[in-house]
């Protein structure tokens, strides 16, 4: 069994990955999309300010392995940013195929491509010609864009473009964020139909696991071992050792000192804000596991500045 922390583009950046691979649990960390086009090979620069992991050989403080995730649909570019990433460190190389967002999707990037197998199949292709075979090629998926059926096709597209591992995050790019349109139950499916054709492949559960039991439930449903937890994360910052068996969860004092310590790694923002909008951020997921962070969410909302939100935050656990 493994738990991989998700890509959340402007969220999992690397101080939180460190943060939260710091509480334990988590076997991997995807990072988020680095977009690649125009037949261009980005600098080094750009990778490490992505994955500053990179210069740990790949690994976050607390020694969790991190892989570079490329989002594009040119399969020359991503092969060649892809050598690029494992020749600075990365753990393997992922490719996005699951954002839903429009102008990615407009640029042929992300979810538009689960429309295109044959194209997924060239872009795969070559990436697994860049990325040496002890290293591992993964692909993040959705259901499909719009049809959950049409998951087989393209999961047989990466499967026979030489891809080692699979995310299924189990909606469909249409079903968009909606949590009862989760379909873990098609996860199932896919296995078992690679089992019938006797392919062993690797798959990783995604979507909507926000408890211990979300996260057995994804398990028994979807017939995977491994999942992997995106805003679950941050809604409950030990979610990981939780399920993993090793931790009781935080108390709402033990969180709220989290924060205030996250303040040490965090970079500052050009207006000083950076700090304050992420925790806003943090409070706004929080509140689906702790009641506590409604109210310390309303209190500090207008609050902008970073030394303001530090008070703030000290006050209210000093009650
Ligand atoms: C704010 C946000 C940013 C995301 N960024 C990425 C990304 O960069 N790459 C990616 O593959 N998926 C991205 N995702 C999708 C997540 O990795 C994950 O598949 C999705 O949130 C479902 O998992 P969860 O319910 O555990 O959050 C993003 C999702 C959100 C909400």
């Amino acid at each position: 069994m493994r738990i991989v922390l998700a890509p959340l583009e402007g969220v999992m950046d690397h101080t939180v990955r460190e943060l939260l691979t710091s509480l334990g649990g988590y076997d991997l960390c995807v990072t988020e999309f680095l977009r690649v086009s125009n037949h261009q090979l980005l600098p080094p620069r750009t990778f490490y300010q992505l994955a500053p992991e990179l210069e740990n050989n790949g690994f976050t403080p607390s020694g969790v392995p991190v892989r570079l995730q490329l989002l594009g649909s040119q399969p020359d570019t991503l092969a060649m940013n892809a050598q690029r990433a494992i020749e600075l460190g990365s753990h393997g190389i992922d490719l996005n195929l699951g954002c839903p967002a429009k102008a990615v999707n407009k640029s042929k990037g992300g979810a538009v491509l689960l429309k295109e197998p044959q194209l997924i199949s060239a872009a795969v292709n070559e990436l697994r010609k860049a990325v040496p075979k002890d290293k591992t090629l993964s692909v993040k998926i959705r259901l499909g864009w719009d049809d959950p059926n049409c998951v087989h096709e393209i999961v047989d597209a990466i499967v026979q473009a030489g891809a080692d591992e699979l995310t299924i995050h189990a909606r469909t790019k249409e079903d968009g964020y909606k949590a009862e349109a989760i379909k873990w139950h098609y996860i199932a499916k896919v296995k078992e139909r690679l089992a019938v054709e006797g392919k062993s492949f690797s798959i990783i559960a995604n979507g909507e696991i926000w408890d211990v039991e979300d996260a057995m439930a994804c398990r028994k449903i979807s017939n995977c071992d491994d999942i992997m937890i995106g805003r679950g994360a941050l809604a409950s910052p030990n979610l990981a050792a939780m399920v993993a068996g090793i931790s009781e969860k935080m108390s709402w004092v033990e969180v709220v000192q989290m924060i205030l310590d996250y303040r040490k790694v965090q970079v500052i923002g050009s207006k000083g804000h950076h700090y304050s909008s992420r925790v806003k951020q943090w409070l706004s997921q929080m509140r689906r596991s702790y009641p506590e962070a409604n109210e310390l969410f309303m209190a500090i909302k207008k609050i902008k500045d970073r030394e303001d939100m530090i008070t703030a935050l000290a006050n209210s656990i000093r009650k």
